[in-house]
């Protein structure tokens, strides 16, 4: 089957005003050795708490660790994919985000489960940018792997792991990750992605 590659419209620059968090957040890939502060830490869920979420089910869960956790930390930086491995083991904190599949009244499916929990952790991230601190997402990990290392039972379904910390040194990155690092920051234009009409 022929796959059509679609050539959208990108641009680096902001379109009309945003909010200042919006307009810094960045997932970079250089930490600080600096560790974070555990009330900063408090600060990174207290933003996810008052996340909107249907009917108020709140389905994410969060299992963290600290670097200073070394046994922890290594139990959930293993089960990540080895081109995330090579920047993320600077990382003092990782997180490891979890939906919670069924709603609690009912047992029902929650089909806005994933959709919450996006939620939050996009609170979460902007949270982190507030305090001078980066969360760089990962879906690149096994899952499988993060469900046995944690002891997670399949009434979960793991979304992203975050690496988290004060922003680093380019330069201690490898090369094409540095260059990454530092290259704008590019987005569709709203053109490509809002209408007023139809799709
Ligand atoms: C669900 C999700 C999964 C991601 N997975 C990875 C990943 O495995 N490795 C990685 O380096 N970045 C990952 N990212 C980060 C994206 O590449 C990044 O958000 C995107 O390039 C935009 O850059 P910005 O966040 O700095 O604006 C992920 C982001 C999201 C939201």
């Amino acid at each position: 089957m022929e796959v059509q590659v679609i050539q959208k419209a990108t641009s680096a620059v902001f379109e009309a005003p945003v909010l200042d968090l919006i307009q810094q957040r960045r997932s970079l890939r250089a930490f600080s050795h600096k560790l974070v502060e555990i009330d900063k830490i408090k600060s990174l869920f207290e933003a996810a708490r008052w996340a909107p979420s249907s009917v108020n089910e709140q389905p994410w869960r969060y299992i963290y660790s600290t670097r200073e956790q070394a046994e922890l930390w290594h139990r959930i930086f293993e089960t990540l994919h080895e081109g995330n491995q090579v920047w993320a083991k600077h990382a003092p904190l990782l997180i490891v985000s979890f939906a919670l599949k069924n709603f609690t009244r009912n047992g029902r499916p929650n089909t806005s489960a994933m959709y919450d929990l996006g939620a939050a952790n996009a609170f979460l991230s902007l949270q982190a940018t507030a305090l001078g601190l980066t969360v760089h997402q990962m879906a690149g990990f096994d899952r499988e792997k993060i469900m046995n290392a944690l002891n997670i039972s399949g009434a979960y379904e793991p979304a992203v792991i975050m690496a988290v910390g004060y922003p680093g040194n380019p330069d201690e990155l490898p090369e094409q990750l540095k260059q990454r690092e530092q290259a704008p920051r590019l987005r569709n234009v709203q053109a490509e992605f809002v209408r007023n009409d139809s799709f």
